[in-house]
């Protein structure tokens, strides 16, 4: 629990650094799974800070996101592809081709197998060294809703109403905002070696209670990571607030 959220996404950008580093001197890929929304966001500031003030180079990374809407055009200003690229990719180091982002511009039918390679490609680095997450109101972490079993995989889900109705002020209303999207399953969230998932303010405080301290349940898939050996809630005071 840190003093505000600034101090804990410095803090958590300092762990993803030293990752960077030591796999830099392993010559080896740092495979980092990532996050949108808001929650992140610091995070991804204080990364850009430290490669443009403290020389860390991102050559060695590879990143994956957790999702992406579905229907959902690249350079449309609601697109997580637009949202990465503006606050991470574009502002620092790391090449094109090691940034992946779920493609919500594929026919439906080719969906499917789409995601068995997104995770292919996942194993065939190892997989994940360090996932950042963010968590839902309802406990969701990706687009995995309530109900999302355990070992999901990745895949197109229904948005939940009340991840809809968060989202639909950056889409001009609720019968603007996708019903769908395409989200990396729990499995391979459970699987990331490391696990460091992001919540701020008050508004968070009863989902995080209910994921930290209440039952293991696929209604609330945050609760997952209580089974996680290496997996860490980072909160500002708000968030932790009603923590016992
Ligand atoms: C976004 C994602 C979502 C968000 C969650 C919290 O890639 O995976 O699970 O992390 O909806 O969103 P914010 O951070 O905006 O409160």
């Amino acid at each position: 629990v840190f003093e505000d959220s600034q101090a804990a996404s410095r803090a958590v950008a300092k762990e993803i650094a030293k990752l960077i580093k030591v796999k830099q001197s392993q010559k080896q890929p740092c495979v980092l799974g990532l996050a949108t929304g808001s929650s992140p966001k610091g995070l991804y500031s204080e990364l850009v800070r430290l490669h443009q003030e403290e020389d860390l180079s991102f050559k060695n990374v590879v990143t994956f996101n957790l999702d992406e809407y579905y229907p959902m055009q690249p350079d449309s200003v609601n697109s997580y592809v637009r949202f990465m690229k503006t606050l991470l990719f574009d502002q620092i180091d790391i090449l094109p081709e090691n940034c992946h982002i779920p493609d919500g511009t594929l026919e439906k039918a080719e969906i499917a197998d789409y995601c068995s390679r997104y995770e292919s490609k996942i194993e065939s680095l190892g997989g994940i060294d360090l996932q950042i997450l963010g968590i839902g109101g309802n406990g969701h972490i990706g687009f995995n809703e309530s109900g999302s079993l355990q070992n999901s995989k990745t895949r197109l889900v229904a948005l939940d109403h009340i991840t809809r109705v968060a989202a639909s002020k950056d889409f001009a209303g609720l019968s603007n905002t996708p019903k769908t999207a395409i989200t990396l399953g729990v499995k391979k969230i459970m699987e990331a070696k490391r696990v460091i998932l992001l919540a701020w303010g008050e508004a968070k405080s009863t989902i995080i209670r209910t994921s930290v301290e209440g039952q293991v349940t696929n209604q609330v898939p945050a609760s997952f990571l209580q089974e996680h050996n290496n997996a860490t809630f980072v909160l500002d005071k708000g968030a932790a607030s009603k923590l016992t």
